[in-house]
Formats: C-alpha cells, structure tokens, sequence
C-alpha cells in the first residue's frame, strides 16, 4: 500500500539477526521496495504486530540490490525488548519508509562524522555517502565502554581516519567524542560536522562547532506517532520555529535546535514507559513459569 509519494508500508521479514552487545541488537529486513528509495538520513516506522507500537529507527544500512533495510536499535522499553525476540525468519507486520529527508549528498571538503553510542548506527550510511562523493571524512565514535561499542570495522571502511573513545578508557581513548571533535577542529578545521547520539552528545558538539563556525548536522529522534506529519507529536523548536522531526527532518541545523526542549520533551513519557516495561515482563515472567510448570 502507498501511503504518500515515497513512503510504503510492508511487511517485512527479517534475514538476519546480530547481537551487537547485550542490549543492541542488527536486523537485516528483507523490504526490497523501501531499499530501492532509501537516501542516507531517512527512518523506517515498524510495528512488530497488530497491538505493536509504532518504533521510529533511522535507517543504519540499506542495499537496493539485495533489498534490505539493516536496523540497529537499544533495547530500552517494551517494544524494542518485543522486536529483539524476533528471530531470523520472523515477519515485521508493517514496515514503513523511507521517512524524513535525506542528508544533502554533495562535496562539503573535510566532514566530521560523530556517532556517540546507538548513535554509531545511523551516522554510518552518512559517512558512506559523503565519502563516495569524495570527501575528506574523518569519524569519531565513542561508547560508555569497550563491551558497548559496535561497528568499529563498518566506520573505519567509510572513513580516512577513525578516532575511538570510551567514557571509562577501556578501549581506544578515555573520555567523550567531544573532546576528539575539539582537538580536530582546533588542528584541521572542518567544513561540516555531523553528529548523531544521545541529545547532550549532540548539544555539546554544536556548542563546539559554533564555537569553530563549522556548519553542523544533528540527527534527532523525538517521539513519533504517525510519522506523517499529521499528529504533531514529534515536534522541536528549530530557530524559534516549531518543525515536524518526522516530515521536516530528522536531519535538523544542529545550532538552531532546542536542545533544552527537546530533553524535557523526552522526559515526558519516562514513568509511563516505565510501567508498560514492567507490567510486560511481569506477564512474560508468568507465562514462563506457568509453561515450566
Ligand atoms: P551514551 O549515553 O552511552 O553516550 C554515547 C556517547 O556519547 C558517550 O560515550 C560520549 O562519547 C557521548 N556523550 C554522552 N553524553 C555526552 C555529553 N554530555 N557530552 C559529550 N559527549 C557525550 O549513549 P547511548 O546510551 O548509546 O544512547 C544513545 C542515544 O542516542 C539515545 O539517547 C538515543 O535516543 C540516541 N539515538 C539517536 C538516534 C538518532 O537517529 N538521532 C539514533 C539512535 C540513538
Ligand atoms: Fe506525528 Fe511527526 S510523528 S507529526
């Protein structure tokens, strides 16, 4: 079925399943029809099943040859621990995309790509874009710790040069991917910065890059509803003017974001998440006992 000019909604079934650590997890989904159209920047809104809530991913890989959306998400609530019980072979009940705008493709010079945590994700097939057009990319990742960090190969390919850090100095440099961004700019320059992870990791570069005039990108994934544009619930004050992430970007001028919004508006549903994710592993906790019994 098609929803707007680009978008589809699919059922998907899912080729291929990785642990990335304990709690992310990669599924390649066979969806050849939103491969064919997906642009780095763009998301994907799946639903595991009928009763599913909808989960807003940025797209991390896709090949139109094969067909395949590959997904890298953090299990953090109900629904994401629901989609890591998929197993190869399962279907997805709806699958939509591409969603969102695409990054601008073009020859920047030297682009700094950040991926902080989950973040690494989604960073990836900008890099790979950019550096096909020929641009100097150098990338900068970094995790809690060494056991969380992922796709260190999978940057390092699309990269000329890839600078690793853990907050707690287990593997690569001890301390956040800002101070790696501050040193780079302040030795090289550059002529765009891309950061996509947690809101403060992408505060906190675009505090810098204003610092350093550098233009900046910032990829952000408010919660979503409808993904259309329709319900408003994925709003952001981007220069004093209230913008849809889902239709609008999520690819956003990351000096002109809200930080401080943004943050309070993630918040909001915290004590509800909470209790959905209780309330379902207690019924998952039961029917193991009661399957055992
Ligand atoms: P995390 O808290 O482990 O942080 C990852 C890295 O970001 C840290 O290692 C550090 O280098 C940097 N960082 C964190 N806080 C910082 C600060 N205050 N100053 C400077 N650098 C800082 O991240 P996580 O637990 O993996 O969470 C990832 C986050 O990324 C989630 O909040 C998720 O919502 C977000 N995310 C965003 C997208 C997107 O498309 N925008 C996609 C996936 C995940
Ligand atoms: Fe509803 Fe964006 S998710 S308007």
């Amino acid at each position: 079925m098609i929803l707007f000019e680009q978008e589809e909604i699919i059922v998907a079934k899912i080729l291929r399943k990785e642990i990335l650590t304990p709690q992310i997890k990669l599924m390649v989904v066979h969806a050849p029809r939103v491969a064919h159209k997906a642009k780095a920047g763009q998301f994907v809104i799946l639903r595991i099943n009928e009763e599913g809530e909808r989960i807003p991913l940025t797209i991390a890989d896709f090949d139109p040859r094969e067909g395949t959306i590959t997904i890298i998400f953090q299990e953090v609530g109900k629904s994401t621990m629901q989609l890591g019980e998929r197993e190869e072979g399962d279907d997805i009940q709806d699958f939509v995309g591409p969603l969102g705008k695409e990054i601008e493709e073009k020859k920047f010079g030297h682009v700094v790509c950040v991926g902080g945590g989950v973040g690494i994700a989604p960073v990836y097939p900008k890099a790979r874009a950019l550096k096909m057009l020929g641009n100097r990319v150098t990338s900068i990742i970094g995790s809690r710790t060494a056991d969380l960090l992922f796709w260190e190969d999978m940057m390092g390919s699309v990269s000329d040069v890839l600078y690793v850090t853990t907050d707690d100095g287990t593997y690569g440099e001890k301390g956040f991917v800002t101070s790696v961004v501050e040193r780079v700019l302040k030795s090289e320059g550059a002529d765009l910065v891309i950061a996509v992870g947690p809101i403060m990791m992408m505060k906190m570069v675009s505090l810098l890059t204003k610092k350093f005039n550098v233009p900046t990108m910032v990829s952000l994934n408010p919660i979503m509803v409808d993904g259309t544009g329709m319900c408003g619930c994925c709003r952001v004050t981007v220069d004093h003017q209230c913008k849809f992430t889902c239709v609008d970007g999520p690819v956003f001028d990351g000096h002109l974001v809200d930080y401080d919004e943004l943050l309070a508006r993630q918040r909001n549903y915290l004590d509800e998440e909470k209790r959905a994710t209780e309330t379902w592993l207690m019924k998952k906790a039961e029917e193991e006992v009661r399957h055992a019994g």
